[in-house]
């Protein structure tokens, strides 16, 4: 990226605002009743538990990056800008498409951006939160007018569907901000970000690093698969998540009653209750969709913030606060001022699902990417009763469009 040159706004006085937001989820529902099926739990378990209903599953021809491009295109549109407006493209995952390149240079191409400089954040569910911290500093010291920051995420072809400590709690999507360079008041007001390694493995994912190479063996031991210590993860959410949401709505001057909508990661309701609880806030001031989406990791606060928008949540002047948690042990909050006009989310309607491509790599022969289990749950009506997973072929390579039920998603969301 060329660092724009100095323009009326100085880099003391600039600003950044959120002026563009979408977001995308793939079609495909799975629903607690699915997963019943293939492993010991209940859909009652989970919705009390967790809050979760259902979640969404990536399509084998779906990616992170394309799933990130769709949602990047829907917040170009709603901000009015072109794709070489953007200076800068950082995408929080920890599902990219590949090690290397970063995804952010995938969807640089897919959106049609032919200047911008592209990473990724790897911050786990944080990730989202520290690349929008990570935007906002580019914005306030005059390197980039415009950001494209995102989260997407496809964890469900890295879940074990014989663990139902993890594979009930976890769904795909993606969710993109534009931030931009302005002298109004309002956009970040405060920033928190906190990292606590004693938890490093406390939620992880074993192989395929440089530790441990990917190799047969690592596959015959699941250690492609991301594992969790649930109860200490869940004991550093409900402690982490109200103090860092407090010292960045300190940071922004404010007090918790002066917040009107807090996003949380989206994870468990019963961790969002607590943030409410610690905060001494009422229900109504949270966000929440980890109903319909599962946790997204670091797709789950920028698909929540494009709901809660286009919904009628966020009004121009509201106090906003974005709140996540994550493996690291990670946690980071912003507080901001929301200043877009809302009616504007109506400009992503035009962008469709299928409106990017990502270049597939020269001599490539792909494998089938749905892990076989989840393939099988997708190719077959719940009715139909328990699987055996010992029945699937791994590789088979059916894979249903729809819910299997019949149903369909009302609308992408
Ligand atoms: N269905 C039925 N029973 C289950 C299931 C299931 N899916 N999963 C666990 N159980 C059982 C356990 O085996 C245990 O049985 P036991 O008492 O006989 O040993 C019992 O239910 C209670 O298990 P707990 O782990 O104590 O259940 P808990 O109430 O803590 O809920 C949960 C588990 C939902 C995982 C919770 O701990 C949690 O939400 N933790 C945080 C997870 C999280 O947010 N992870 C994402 C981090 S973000 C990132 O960066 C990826």
């Amino acid at each position: 990226m060329t660092v724009p040159s100095a323009d009326s706004t100085t880099a003391t006085a600039r600003r950044a605002h959120i002026t563009g937001w979408g977001r995308y989820a793939p079609s495909h529902v799975l629903t607690n009743a699915d997963l019943e099926r293939i492993v010991d739990t209940s859909d009652e378990w989970i919705r009390s538990r967790t809050g979760i209903r259902e979640r969404r599953v990536a399509a084998a021809n779906e990616t992170t990056a394309s799933m990130a491009a769709v949602a990047s295109l829907r917040a170009l549109a709603v901000a009015g800008l072109r794709p070489d407006d953007i200076d800068l493209i950082l995408l929080g995952t920890l599902t990219p498409d590949y090690w290397m390149p970063s995804t952010a240079a995938l969807v640089k191409e897919a959106i049609g951006n032919t200047r911008a400089a592209a990473m990724d954040v790897m911050a786990a569910c944080s990730g989202f939160v520290y690349a929008f911290a990570s935007a906002q500093a580019h914005i306030t010291s005059g390197m980039a007018r415009h950001v494209l920051v995102i989260g997407a995420e496809t964890l469900t072809r890295f879940l074990d569907y014989t663990d139902r400590n993890t594979c009930i709690l976890f769904g795909d999507g993606a969710g993109a901000v534009v931030l931009s360079a302005s002298d109004q008041p309002g956009g970040g007001l405060g920033i928190e970000l906190t990292t606590e390694p004693s938890g490093a493995y406390m939620i992880w994912l074993p192989a395929g690093g440089a530790k441990a190479p990917p190799g047969m063996e690592t596959v015959a031991r699941g250690e492609h698969f991301i594992r969790m210590e649930g109860r200490e993860t869940y004991r550093f959410a409900t402690r982490t998540l109200a103090t860092t949401a407090l010292a960045a709505i300190h940071q922004a001057g404010l007090e918790p009653s002066d917040i009107d909508l807090f996003i949380p990661h989206q994870a468990n309701i019963r961790i969002i209750e607590a943030v409410a609880k610690g905060l001494d806030l009422p229900m109504e001031r949270m966000f929440v969709n980890v109903d319909r989406y599962g946790n997204t990791s670091a797709a789950s606060i920028p698909i929540a913030l494009a709901e809660a928008v286009d919904g009628g949540r966020v009004k121009v002047g509201d106090n906003v606060v974005m709140v996540a948690f994550g493996a690291g042990f990670t946690s980071g909050a912003i507080a901001l001022q929301w200043t877009a006009d809302p009616s504007r989310g109506a400009l992503a309607e035009a962008v469709g699902p299928d409106a990017v491509t990502i270049r597939p790599p020269v001599d490539w022969s792909s494998v089938d990417p749905i892990p076989p289990a989840l393939a099988a749950l997708m190719a077959s009506p719940v009715a139909l009763g328990k699987l055996n997973l010992e029945d699937v072929v791994p590789g088979e390579p059916a894979h249903a469009s729809s819910t299997g039920d019949g149903r369909q998603e009302e609308v992408p969301a």
